[in-house]
Formats: C-alpha cells, sequence, structure tokens
C-alpha cells in the first residue's frame, strides 16, 4: 500500500514547476508545491503558498512578486488553512483548479459554468488568476477568474458591485484578523434594487452606506474625490454595475483593504521608502452610523444632540428621543394632502437610502418633480447626475433613511411638504403682520386686534396665536365680547410670579394650552432688537428646553407665549418634605441628566451661543412625565437687569447659585452656568437650598458641606434625606462628584457642559474635585459688596455676552 503514494510523490516532484524557471502559467500536467511560485509575465504578482502574519496556517494566495514586505491580495483557502506545508495545488482536466492536502483530499477549488477542451491556468500581471482555454486571451471567455472573489482587498480592476448578465455579485469580506483570513462579519456588497449603492454591512446588518452616485462621486463619501494617485469610477450600464479604482500611474502599487473594523483603507506603496503609506482612510463618524437618527431624521455632527428630525418633521417617540435613542425617527408634523403638496429644498446632505427609490436618466428636473407630485407616496426626487447642470431623476418613496449633513455634496434634494410647511420666509411675514396687521386676513371680526403676534416660522400657526391674542387680552380688556374668547388672562389664571413678569395661563383656539408671561415695560431693549432675539430663541427647540412659541406686542407692552408645563418648577417638588417622595432617583437622575443635555444644547447649539444667566430650581420646569425642561433663557439681554433687580439685590442671577467670578466681578461666561448646574446637582441629590442652608455643626452652606463630607469621604451622607435605594447609590456618588467639580472656584476647573453629560453617563474615573467657591453663606455676603469695578481674575473670563452669533 506504501508504493502507490510514493510512485505519486516521484510523479510530483518530477513535473512540479521550478522557480528556476519563473512561469505564470500551469497545464493540467503541472503542481505547484507548497515552496514553489508562479509568478506573472512583468514580475508584479506572485502566487504560492504562505502563512499570514503570525499564523503558522498555510494558505495558497497571491502577493506582490517586487515588494519586500510581504503582502497578500488574494487568498484561496481562506475558510480551509494547511496544517502543514503539504498542499498542492493542480488543474483539473475539467478546468477546476484543486488544492490537496497530503491526503489528497481537496479542501479548495475554483469552479465554472463550462466544460473546458485544454485548459491553462495563467497569473496574470494585473494580479488575476485565470482558468482559460490555451491560447484564448479574451477575457470574457475565461472559465474562472479570482477578480470575480476578492477576499479583504481590492487591486486595479477589481470591482465591487454585478454582473447582471450572470447574475454575480462581487464583494468584499473582512479577514478575522491580520493573522487570519477566514471570513470576518464586515462585507461591503453593492445593493442592486433602487438605484443601486455601496453598502457595508456587518453580519448582514447595514453599517454604513456609501450614499448614491451623485455623477462625480458618492453623496456620503466626500473623501473620494479626484486626486493624483487614482481615478475612481461607478459604472452602470445593461451589462454591470460596479464600482472600481485604478492608479493614475498604473506603474505604483494600490490596494483598498476592508478592516475588521470597517474603515476602508486606502493604500499606497511608497518605493522610496520601501513601506506602505494609509493614504486615506473613512472618517466614521457617528453620523456614519446606519440610521442612527431614524426614519427622516438628519445626522450633524457638529451638533449636541446629532440628531434632529428633517425640518417639518419632529421625533416618533419623544421620550426615545430624550434618551438619545433615535431609532425610532420623525413623522410629519402636517400629513401630506396628495393634492396641494409642495417641496422644500435641502442641500449639502448625504441622500437618503435609495433601496426603495426610482430613477430614470433621460428626465430633467422638472419632469422629474411632476413625476413625483403624480404619485402619492413619492416623498422627494432629485438630479440623478448632477454635472452639467444635473440630468436624470431619483425619487424616493416613504421615509427617507440615513441622511446626515454633507456641505461638500453639491446635490438638491427636494421634499414634498405639506403647503401649511412651506410658508414664506419669516421677514416677509414680520412685515405683513407686525406692521399692516389691520389690513391682515387673519384678523377678522368681532375683535379688535390689540396685540400683534409674531412666530413660529409657519403661517396656520401664526394665524391661530394671532387670534387668540387680538380677543384673549389680560384684565384690562374682559368687556371683549366673549364669543371670541377662548380664555382671559386674568387673575384667576395667574400661574406665578416668573423672573420677568407675572405668568398667566391661556388656551389655543386648538385646544393647546400655553403660559404667557407679561413682560415688564421697562426693558431697555428696542422692538427691532427685542423681535429679532425672539425670532432665534423661537427657534432653539430642544427637549430640556421650555419651548417659546411666539411673542405679542403692543406699544409698551410685549408678552412671551411658552408652551405649558402642568407640573410647575423642581422647587415646588424637591424643597418640600411630601412632594419630594414624588421624586425617587430614577426620576431624580433623569432631571439632572435632562438639565445637563438642555444646558449642553443653548452652550453649543450650532447658532446660538446662549448663556442662561439665572439657572435656579425654579427655572426647571417639569412636563407631565416628569422630564425637566429649562426655561427662562436667552432673554436675559432684553430684560436684563433692571427687572431682575427686583427680585435680587444688586446682581443678576438669584444667589445661591451666581458664581464667585460673576458675584465679584460680574462676569460671566459659560462657565457660570456650569457652576450654577453644580449646585442645582447638589439640591436636587440632598432636597436642601444652598443657600440658606443650615447645619448644627458648622456654618458652611450646602456647597462647602457637600465639601467636607466628600472629603470626609463620606458623600452619601449629603443624599440622606433623599432616601436612595442601594443599586442607585454609584450614580448618587458620580452626581455629588459632577457636582462637587462644576462648583469649582476657578471656572477654568469647571468642566464644560459635554463632558458633564459625558461624565454623567459612563462609569470612568473622575478627576479630582478642588475646594469649590462660595462655600460659606459669608462669602458670599463678602462678594455682594465687593466692587463690581475690580479687575478679573483672569483674561480668559468671558464677558458677559448673553447672544452670541457664531
Ligand atoms: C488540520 O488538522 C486537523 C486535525 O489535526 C484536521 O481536522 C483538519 O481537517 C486539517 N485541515 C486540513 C485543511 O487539512
Ligand atoms: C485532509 O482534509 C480532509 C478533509 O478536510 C481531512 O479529513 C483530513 O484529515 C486531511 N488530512 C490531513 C493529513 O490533514
Ligand atoms: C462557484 O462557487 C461560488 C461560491 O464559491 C458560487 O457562488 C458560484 O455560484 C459558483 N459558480 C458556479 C458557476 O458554479
Ligand atoms: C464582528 O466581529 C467583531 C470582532 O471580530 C466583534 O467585536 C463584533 O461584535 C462582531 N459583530 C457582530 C454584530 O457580531
Ligand atoms: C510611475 O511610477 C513609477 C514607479 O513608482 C515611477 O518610476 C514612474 O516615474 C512613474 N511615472 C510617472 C509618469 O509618474
Ligand atoms: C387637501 O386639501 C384640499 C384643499 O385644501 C382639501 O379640499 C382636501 O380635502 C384635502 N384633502 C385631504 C386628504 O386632506
Ligand atoms: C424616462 O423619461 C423619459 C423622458 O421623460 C421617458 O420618455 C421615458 O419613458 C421614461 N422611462 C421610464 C422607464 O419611465
Ligand atoms: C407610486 O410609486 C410606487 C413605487 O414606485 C408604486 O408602487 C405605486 O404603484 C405608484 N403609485 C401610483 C399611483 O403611480
Ligand atoms: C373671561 O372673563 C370674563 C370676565 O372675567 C368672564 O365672564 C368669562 O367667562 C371669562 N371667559 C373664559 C373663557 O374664561
Ligand atoms: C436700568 O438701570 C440703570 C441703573 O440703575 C438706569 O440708569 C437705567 O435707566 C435703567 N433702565 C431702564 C430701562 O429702566
Ligand atoms: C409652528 O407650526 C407648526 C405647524 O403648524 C407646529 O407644528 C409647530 O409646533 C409650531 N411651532 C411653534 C414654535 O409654535
Ligand atoms: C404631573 O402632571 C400630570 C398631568 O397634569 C398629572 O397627572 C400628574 O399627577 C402630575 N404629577 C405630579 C407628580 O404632580
Amino acid at each position: 500500500m506504501d508504493s502507490i503514494p510514493m510512485l505519486v510523490f516521484c510523479f510530483i516532484s518530477f513535473l512540479i514547476v521550478r522557480t528556476a524557471t519563473p512561469t505564470d502559467t500551469i497545464n493540467t500536467a503541472q503542481f505547484i508545491r507548497d515552496g514553489d511560485t508562479i509568478v506573472s509575465a512583468g514580475g508584479t504578482y506572485e502566487l504560492g503558498f504562505f502563512s499570514p502574519g503570525k499564523s503558522k496556517s498555510r494558505y495558497l494566495g497571491i502577493w506582490y512578486g517586487k515588494i519586500s514586505v510581504q503582502t497578500a491580495v488574494w487568498v484561496a483557502n481562506r475558510e480551509t488553512p494547511l496544517n502543514d506545508s503539504s498542499g498542492v495545488v493542480r488543474l483539473t482536466n475539467q478546468g477546476l483548479l484543486v488544492l490537496l492536502n497530503r491526503s489528497g483530499s481537496i479542501i479548495w477549488s475554483s469552479n465554472t459554468s463550462t466544460p473546458a477542451r485544454n485548459p491553462v491556468a495563467q497569473l496574470l500581471d494585473s494580479g488575476n488568476l485565470v482558468v482559460k482555454e490555451e491560447g484564448d486571451n479574451n477575457m470574457e471567455n475565461s472559465l474562472w477568474q479570482s477578480f470575480d472573489y476578492p477576499g479583504n482587498t481590492l487591486i486595479p480592476g477589481m470591482k465591487v458591485g454585478r454582473n447582471i448578465k450572470t447574475g454575480m455579485d462581487w464583494y468584499v469580506t473582512s479577514w478575522k484578523s491580520p493573522d487570519d483570513p477566514s471570513r470576518g462579519n464586515i462585507t461591503g456588497i453593492l445593493v442592486p434594487e433602487g438605484y443601486p449603492e455601496l453598502l457595508l454591512l456587518e453580519d448582514s446588518k447595514p453599517k454604513h452606506r456609501a450614499g448614491p452616485w451623485n455623477g462625480l462621486q458618492f453623496s456620503g463619501m466626500p473623501q473620494v474625490k479626484p486626486n493624483p494617485v487614482y481615478i475612481f469610477e461607478f459604472v452602470y450600464n445593461d451589462k454591470e454595475i460596479y464600482y472600481t479604482e485604478q492608479l493614475h500611474n498604473s506603474s505604483r502599487h494600490w490596494r483598498v483593504v476592508l478592516p475588521q473594523s470597517g474603515d476602508i483603507q486606502h493604500i499606497l506603496w511608497i518605493e522610496q521608502t520601501q513601506s506602505w503609506l494609509l493614504y486615506e482612510t473613512a472618517n466614521t463618524d457617528n453620523c456614519e452610523t446606519y440610521a442612527l437618527c431614524g426614519a427622516n431624521g438628519i445626522c450633524s455632527i457638529n451638533n449636541s444632540p446629532v440628531c434632529n428630525c428633517l425640518k417639518g418633521f419632529e421625533p416618533k417617540v419623544p421620550r426615545d428621543w430624550d434618551k438619545t435613542d433615535w431609532s425610532s425617527g420623525c413623522v410629519r408634523k402636517t400629513a401630506l394632502n396628495c393634492s396641494r403638496d409642495g417641496f422644500r429644498k435641502l442641500r449639502g446632505v448625504k441622500m437618503p437610502e435609495t433601496r426603495k427609490s426610482w430613477f430614470n436618466r433621460s428626465m430633467d428636473l422638472e419632469e422629474c418633480k411632476n413625476t413625483c407630485l403624480k404619485n402619492c407616496s413619492c416623498t422627494a426626487y432629485t438630479n440623478l447626475d448632477i454635472r452639467d447642470g444635473g440630468s436624470g431623476c431619483l425619487l424616493w418613496f416613504n421615509d427617507l433613511i440615513d441622511m446626515r449633513t454633507f456641505v461638500q455634496n453639491e446635490q438638491d434634494i427636494f421634499i414634498r411638504m405639506d403647503a401649511s410647511e412651506l410658508a414664506p420666509p419669516t421677514p416677509t411675514l414680520f412685515g405683513v403682520f407686525a406692521f399692516h396687521h389691520r389690513r391682515s386676513p387673519f384678523i377678522t371680526g368681532v375683535c379688535t386686534p390689540l396685540i400683534r403676534c409674531l412666530y413660529n416660522s409657519s403661517l396656520s400657526i401664526l394665524a391661530c396665536i394671532g387670534k387668540v391674542f387680538t380677543c384673549c387680552l389680560h384684565q384690562e380688556h374682559k368687556r371683549l365680547p366673549v364669543a371670541c374668547a377662548t380664555n382671559n388672562f386674568s387673575v384667576s389664571n395667574k400661574l406665578g410670579e416668573g423672573g420677568f413678569g407675572p405668568v398667566y395661563k391661556g388656551t389655543l383656539t386648538d385646544g393647546r394650552e400655553i403660559a404667557v408671561k407679561r413682560l415688564s415695560k421697562n426693558s431697555r431693549q428696542g422692538l427691532d432688537e427685542f423681535k429679532n432675539e425672539v425670532k432665534h430663541i423661537v427657534k432653539l427647540q430642544h427637549r430640556n428646553l421650555v419651548r417659546l412659541l411666539g411673542c405679542c406686542i403692543e406699544r409698551d407692552e410685549k408678552m412671551l407665549v411658552y408652551e405649558l408645563l402642568p407640573n410647575k418648577s423642581l422647587d415646588f417638588y424637591i424643597f418640600d418634605e411630601t412632594r419630594s417622595l414624588l421624586l425617587d432617583w430614577p426620576k431624580r437622575y433623569n432631571i439632572i441628566n435632562g438639565i445637563a443635555r438642555g444646558l449642553l444644547y443653548l452652550h453649543q447649539d450650532s447658532r446660538l451661543r446662549i448663556i442662561h444667566r439665572d439657572l435656579k430650581t425654579s427655572n426647571v420646569l417639569l412636563d407631565y412625565e416628569m422630564n425637566p425642561k429649562i426655561s427662562d433663557f436667552g432673554l436675559a439681554r432684553s430684560f436684563g437687569e433692571n427687572e431682575t433687580e427686583a427680585n435680587t439685590n444688586k446682581v443678576a442671577g438669584t444667589y445661591g447659585y451666581i458664581s464667585p467670578e460673576y458675584a465679584n466681578y460680574g462676569l460671566y461666561s459659560l462657565k457660570s452656568d456650569v457652576f450654577s448646574f453644580g449646585v442645582l446637582v447638589l439640591e436636587i441629590v440632598s432636597g436642601y437650598k444652598n443657600r440658606g442652608f443650615h447645619h448644627p455643626d458648622h456654618h458652611l452652606n450646602l456647597i462647602g458641606h457637600a465639601w467636607i463630607l466628600f472629603k470626609q469621604g463620606r458623600p452619601l451622607e449629603l443624599a440622606a434625606g433623599s432616601k436612595v435605594e442601594t443599586p442607585y447609590l454609584s450614580e448618587v456618588l458620580r452626581s455629588i462628584h459632577v457636582g462637587l467639580l462644576c462648583v469649582q472656584e476657578n471656572p477654568e476647573d469647571r468642566p464644560n457642559m459635554s463632558y458633564v453629560v459625558l461624565m454623567l453617563g459612563n462609569e470612568d474615573e473622575l478627576p479630582h474635585p478642588k475646594q469649590p467657591g462660595f462655600f460659606t453663606e459669608r462669602d458670599l455676603v463678602e462678594a455682594s459688596y465687593s466692587s463690581r469695578q475690580s479687575k478679573p481674575p483672569s483674561a480668559n473670563v468671558c464677558s458677559v455676552s448673553v447672544l452670541e452669533a457664531r
């Protein structure tokens, strides 16, 4: 029995390809054994056995022939490694390349659909291993080629896409690790449905999307743009759809690798240094996460939070959005009425997913629009190709998925909207409404238009608010026909006294309840300035901010209209022995986090930077689910010092919450809000007010008390009165710690709000706080007497500016 394998072995030895006479081809009578290779005609690529990285297994693969660093670009038996160097490759008479192990079992094989007559296998100088009929150099007739089965690497000439004629898909799959070429869980494919686009999958779930090709580039991959090194191409014809890259100088070496991280790498060989250069890698930020913001959401990496609804849409499940789970996406504020819809143009964005899209290459934009209008489920359209002024038509149906802002994409998308959502721009409205109100079509009938209402850029609501306010004034006007009044701003409807004046409850004609704040008359601000400021603040939208709906102006009378929050303000609960029981720790923690996010939004919103200047428990309102909403922001400049001075003493802001630098020098910065936030956190945790805090053992205020307990290693005693259950103690501890970091004496020692949100949200170790500022009541009293003309402690403290245009 021994003699037969021995014979076979001799036979093999006799016919194996000798490295001494390199060749690029084997026929059915030849073999390649471990240790031998074949080399492409120009010497660019080499095929043989190798072990990747630290692996000891043997693989049949193709690597660069002229590069000292062994770099595999293709692997045959990636799933079936050889245990030893006994592997042999041969070509069968049927035209199949087979890889045999020691016992002669086939552990890998190529395949073909066409029977072969006189097959040969040749390694081309492109790196493509081809099985074909001898002498037939027409690639179209090849029986099999390695380029059809990429691994984790694309070299020039390889494609990702689909052969429409054969139905074959070209796709890439990551290696499990640099030592293990077996399939990882990242795959790069072309989705052929709708208008084809490239997609990365992780375990068959979409991970990143390239965006549709716009004639010049992918709308979601601005980094792939014209460059001196490579040419990229998206080909879509009757035979095939694919993406491919070529080098400008084809004698260089270039590969595109899909690593297990999913961040595609473009790698160039540098002759001078004899090393590979990572020429370009996808910068996959959070907004690249597929459909992060859900249906009809849009991701903007510079915003905080990153997700917003497209204009005219609102969160479907606001509670999830509060928790930064945006996956439920957005729904229209106003449903489409198929017959009177228009479009809102959006530019500088990554186009939505095209899996369910429809396209026509010959339509122009006008035909495209009309085609969309004719089909009630069409939600958006764009030019397919933006070159030469634009051509072709791409339509979307139903939800728009996975959009982000990308200023680099110069493609306009037109999103279908109900006509009511497409009001003319606000400046026009202002003119019409504010200055020609008596002729305004919205103010009709029995009511005397005494107060004009501005705002909400949308026409319909403006009309609605306008009607209400023309009728429903405060008590002086109670002689107006009730017929037209939905409510009276009478004393009985007074909700309370806010920072800038009394607050009344009201109801809009559509049933929405509102809070109306009547501002004191002696604001130093001019009317235009006031309107301008309101206009900006109305646009601010965040779960944790009370929404300003609009304002009313009549002579020296100004009113602000807010959404009404039923459950009063935070101080109503936390400082009351009985009511505080309604706020268990999870609710309190939710409130702390919500305030942090709201404040972060104010501080970092992309258009405005708003310093609140008067953050305190009574300015944190609660919605019906006890979610916090910050109120009274942004108007501090308009209704600044004079009014608030009446409520406090000399210094704007509220004692107990103001930071040392403000009390001492009148300097206010984002970090002063952080200080107030820190006080708020300590108050929420302890249930005590900072100001007026008494302790039998010392004369410190709440900040000082918290600091002493923290230093003595008993911080949890601060929460003693709040009856916190054991599982939550680490959150309590973290809150106290963050609170103390926020009330540091020096503004520079205080974290910014994005760091606060981060610290509250994860388990990382926190920096150690130093002794806080203002930790006795006396400090504060002294500060309030000290001169506000003194020099600031450091030039880095920002000036008093409430609204800074970015
Ligand atoms: C490697 O060896 C193991 C057992 O040692 C065997 O099960 C496996 O099939 C071998 N693999 C190949 C490709 O020969
Ligand atoms: C060769 O491969 C076969 C099939 O994988 C396996 O059963 C056998 O053990 C392998 N032989 C050797 C010597 O590894
Ligand atoms: C060849 O094998 C691949 C999988 O390895 C398969 O997808 C393809 O359909 C096969 N082609 C033919 C012609 O059998
Ligand atoms: C994919 O593989 C990586 C590492 O191999 C792993 O961390 C990740 O969890 C995997 N993804 C899925 C969805 O299983
Ligand atoms: C192309 O690249 C090769 C190898 O790097 C280099 O020698 C040659 O000069 C380049 N040709 C041009 C036109 O840049
Ligand atoms: C659409 O709007 C028109 C005109 O405003 C109206 O007559 C029609 O009833 C509306 N249709 C729907 C479905 O709302
Ligand atoms: C594409 O648009 C052109 C021009 O409007 C039209 O003639 C053609 O029928 C359309 N093709 C399809 C498939 O709708
Ligand atoms: C609208 O377009 C969708 C998707 O292409 C199609 O299924 C539906 O039949 C079209 N409806 C009409 C009325 O044309
Ligand atoms: C408004 O006030 C008047 C007088 O106080 C009262 O008669 C009327 O019922 C009130 N209307 C509403 C809707 O409350
Ligand atoms: C605000 O107060 C300052 C100083 O007390 C005073 O000069 C100014 O006139 C006041 N402004 C208004 C509008 O009352
Ligand atoms: C503006 O109007 C839209 C649509 O009528 C409405 O959904 C939105 O809540 C309004 N915004 C404000 C600030 O009132
Ligand atoms: C909050 O308001 C809602 C609706 O008005 C009410 O049902 C709920 O009892 C209130 N919760 C508290 C704690 O007052």
